[in-house]
């Protein structure tokens, strides 16, 4: 008898990567992430022990989210929920530049930090900034007892369980529902929002995962197309609005994992100086998810077409105009606009994924990467 399993492989339960194993847990994390704070029947969010009621939400009049890499990401899906919902404004800054700009914080700000280690240092430094300038620190991390959620006034957790590939997913779309549930919480207690608009945005979320769960289903598809383009030595992703943050969040797993060079673009800016860069077969991810900007995105699409560019875009079902213009389409489920972040990066994570297996990268330890950089 012949053990031939390593205790890796044994924790990989059968797949060959951990990255493929935390996407497909993300139906589960997300589900995890919301069960106990967004109940069916309740008008409102559950938020833990935290105490950020309408008196103490008064007192502050400065909201900044602060965070580095994937986690800076969600910080931007962030900013925009709450100052769509709740109508404060918001500064998501990365922790390495807030650090040291001398930011104007004190004991009316409320600080965000966003960390999946809760380990890592310029996060670290910008929480310590910030709490020594009297502001409130309220950390999003997936980590019990880390560093973070010691040293935070309030720890909002993502149930994502334990991400192990040095690429962040599941760790992710938690902090995206992390963010929705703090903005909806906010938006209840300032008045901004209907309950109305809140049943709905909340309704949303609760579809995520089993339309995640949905979209996990077509992976073959996604592998397909990254066996045909695994070659190209450039991508562009294209989005407006919360599309453009999905976008460089799918460009940057691109980066880690596959080593190809990649940009995020907004995709009304392109034509500021960097569609000189399109030629003919250069590969556009054009995301246009978004109904109020989707007519934009489509002549977006038009403009790096002309230019002889493989637009493959992302859209919702139910929007066919979209198959005309592009030359491939990979549809999500209709959901809730605003929610959208959650339900389109899983098939960036695929992308990425299959194109840096189909180029034998070491997928779960990209090179120069740490999963946690603890040294400035
Ligand atoms: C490292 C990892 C990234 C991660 C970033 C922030 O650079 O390679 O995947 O997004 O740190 O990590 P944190 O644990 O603070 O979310």
């Amino acid at each position: 008898f012949e053990v031939n399993w390593s205790i890796e492989d044994a924790e990989k339960g059968g797949y060959r990567h951990f990255m493929l194993k935390e996407i497909e847990e993300q139906p589960k994390a997300l589900k995890d992430t919301m069960t106990s704070r967004l109940l069916e029947d309740q008008d409102q969010v559950i938020l833990d022990q935290i105490k950020l009621g309408k008196k103490e939400l008064q007192n502050i009049n400065r909201i900044f989210i602060v965070a580095c890499g994937t986690a800076y990401h969600a910080g931007l899906v962030g900013k925009y929920a709450i100052e769509r919902f709740a109508r404060i404004p918001v500064e998501t800054e990365v922790a390495s530049e807030f650090r040291y700009k001398k930011p104007i914080v004190d004991e009316h700000s409320l600080v965000i930090v966003v960390s999946q280690s809760g380990e890592t240092a310029d996060t670290l430094a910008a929480l310590r900034l910030a709490k020594e300038k009297g502001a409130r620190i309220l950390a999003i991390t997936n980590v019990i007892g880390s560093t973070v959620s010691r040293e935070a006034d309030n720890v909002l957790y993502t149930w994502a369980g334990p991400e192990i590939a040095v690429a962040s997913t599941k760790a992710y779309t938690t902090q995206l529902i992390c963010m929705y549930m703090l903005a909806l919480h906010i938006a209840l207690e300032l008045g901004t929002i209907s309950v109305e608009f809140f049943r709905e945005i909340r309704d949303a979320l609760k579809q995520t995962p089993q339309m995640v769960e949905e979209i996990l289903k077509h992976k073959h598809d996604i592998q397909k197309f990254a066996d045909h383009n695994f070659n190209t030595n450039s991508v562009f992703f294209l989005g407006r609005g919360l599309d453009y943050y999905t976008a460089m969040e799918g460009s940057l797993k691109l980066k880690e994992i596959s080593y190809i060079h990649s940009e995020a673009y907004a995709a009304g800016e392109l034509k500021h100086g960097t569609i000189a860069l399109i030629e003919k077969g250069t590969l556009i991810i054009a995301l246009a998810t978004q109904q109020e900007l989707y007519e934009k995105l489509l002549s977006n699409m038009k403009e790096v077409k002309a230019r002889g560019a493989h637009v493959v875009a992302i859209a919702q079902e139910g929007h066919e105009e979209v198959k005309k213009v592009a030359d491939e389409v990979f549809y999500i489920p209709r959901i809730n606009d605003h929610v959208t972040p959650v339900t389109i990066i899983p098939i960036l994570q695929l992308i990425a994924y299959y194109i840096a297996v189909a180029r034998g990268t070491d997928v779960d330890k990209p090179r120069n990467l740490a999963k946690s950089v603890t040294v400035e």
